[in-house]
């Protein structure tokens, strides 16, 4: 099938690379023309592991093409995947302004019978809102719409794209339906389940399905919490919890809070959705609550039991939010800086891939080109992002490098224990800190 993707984002990219696997003639669009010609030589704007082969392995067999303008790209598809930015509007709600704009850029190019599938998340009743953008420019075409929301997590893309749970997609017409059956066929054939449902049930499934994965970890955020005070380790309870297969044992592991372009937006939108609607999603409303919180009370836990003040040192190891990925998008680490930053206290950070992702956002952060420099004089070590790096750090020598003796490890991954703690008091997420 000839597919087009508008937009050479993180998702318009891994959808374009892994539908050329399975077998499409993909031709990828964006008004970036810079990043368009980059791509044309295989040079990927993004961290994502196994995508830059896998386009490179596309554009060398020619079913891979990328263009910047858009008649080239929609002009003979069958299908078009909008996959554009959506971003947060103050309300929480999301800004449709850039895919209102795409569907109107495609509008005047589409031919009869195509169908038009939103692929960046929305909340519900955004697919007819396209239909109806695309309908104002061709009121004589006859083409169908169709939500395919993603399930993929940075870092791990490409496999989540082609070993997928699940594929969910929602049309409301039955042309629209067997185009989609015939675009993840062979996924299908593979054993892959597909849920075909309505446009609105696809998008509502999206965001409750972040929602209640976010969920879960605000949740286990503050029975980590409770572990710390009651003696407790958390690990523990996660994995005696998560062995009930209702419950599962992923999305258990404490951190500083979620972050990222994804569950901080899509709840947030969820929310705004339940309000628009007079239905509030209450539960989601104090998870958005309970997740900023724990940021700022991190922050304070740092200072205060460190005991910093103006001029004080900090070394802070990890920036992205999450391993695995150069994203740094709402990372949790950024507040805690900025909070320890007002303070007074001198921030010097590493983090393997998001360093500069970082700095934008926060140019008063030092960067260091390895853990090692980050912590030399440093009054305090705080981890924010759970590398595998840091887990085989050499302690004695961070010990010898440190100024002071204090160590909060908020992704418990430091290789450190009571037994062997080089004389560091040590405050550990959901399990007894010791001194
Ligand atoms: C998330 C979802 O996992 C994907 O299924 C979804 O497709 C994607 O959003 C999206 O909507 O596009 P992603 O944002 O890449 O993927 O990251 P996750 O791996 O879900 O992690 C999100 C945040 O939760 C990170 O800050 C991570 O550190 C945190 N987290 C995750 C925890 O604190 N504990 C956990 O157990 C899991």
């Amino acid at each position: 099938m000839r597919i087009a993707i508008v937009g050479a984002g993180y998702v318009g990219l891994t959808t374009s690379a892994c539908l050329v696997k399975l077998g499409h003639k993909v031709t990828c669009c964006d008004a970036l023309e810079d990043r368009i010609e980059k791509l044309r030589h295989g040079r990927v704007p993004i961290y994502e592991p196994g995508l830059e082969d896998l386009l490179k392995e596309g554009i060398a067999s020619g079913d891979l093409t990328f263009t910047s303008c858009g008649r080239e790209c929609v002009a003979d598809a069958d299908a078009i995947f909008l996959a554009v930015g959506t971003p947060s509007l103050p309300n929480g709600d999301i800004d449709l302004g850039q895919l209102e704009n795409a569907s109107r850029g495609i509008a005047p190019h589409l031919k009869g019978g195509a169908v038009v599938i939103v692929k960046s998340t929305v909340t519900a009743g955004t697919s007819s809102r396209i239909r109806e953008v695309i309908a104002e420019t061709r009121r004589s075409l006859d083409f169908s719409v169709a939500s395919n929301p993603e399930f993929l997590r940075e870092g791990s893309a490409v496999d989540d794209f082609m070993c997928p749970d699940r594929i969910v997609f929602g049309t409301d017409d039955a042309r629209a339906a067997a185009i989609m059956r015939e675009i993840y066929a062979s996924l299908s054939e593979q054993g892959v389940p597909i849920l075909a449902t309505t446009t609105t049930n696809a998008e509502l499934i999206k965001h409750a399905a972040n929602a209640f994965l976010a969920l879960k970890i605000g949740f286990i955020n503050e029975v980590s919490d409770l572990c710390e005070r009651s003696g407790g380790d958390v690990t523990a309870v996660a994995r005696g919890i998560g062995l009930d297969k209702r419950i599962g044992q992923n999305f258990l592991t404490p951190g500083p809070g979620f972050g990222g372009s994804c569950f901080p937006k899509d709840t947030r939108a969820f929310a705004a959705a339940g309000r628009r609607h007079g239905t509030r999603q209450a539960l989601v409303e104090l998870l958005i609550e309970r997740n900023e919180l724990r940021k700022r009370r991190l922050a304070e836990r740092i200072v205060a039991e460190a005991g910093l003040r103006r001029g004080s040192r900090v070394a802070v190891l990890g920036l992205a939010f999450k391993a695995g990925t150069d994203d740094a998008r709402e990372s949790p680490a950024l507040p805690i800086i900025e909070h320890l930053q007002r303070a007074g206290v001198h921030v010097t950070a590493h983090d393997p891939q998001a360093g500069e992702n970082a700095l934008r956002q926060n140019p008063a952060i030092e960067l260091a080109p390895t853990p090692y420099e980050a912590v030399r004089g440093a009054d305090a070590l705080v981890v924010l992002t759970e590398w595998e790096d840091y887990a085989v750090l050499d302690m004695a020598r961070i010990a010898g490098m440190m100024r002071g003796r204090y160590l909060f490890d908020f992704r418990n991954v430091l290789p450190i224990d009571q037994k062997n703690r080089h004389n560091f008091h040590c405050i550990r997420l959901g399990r007894r800190s010791f001194r």
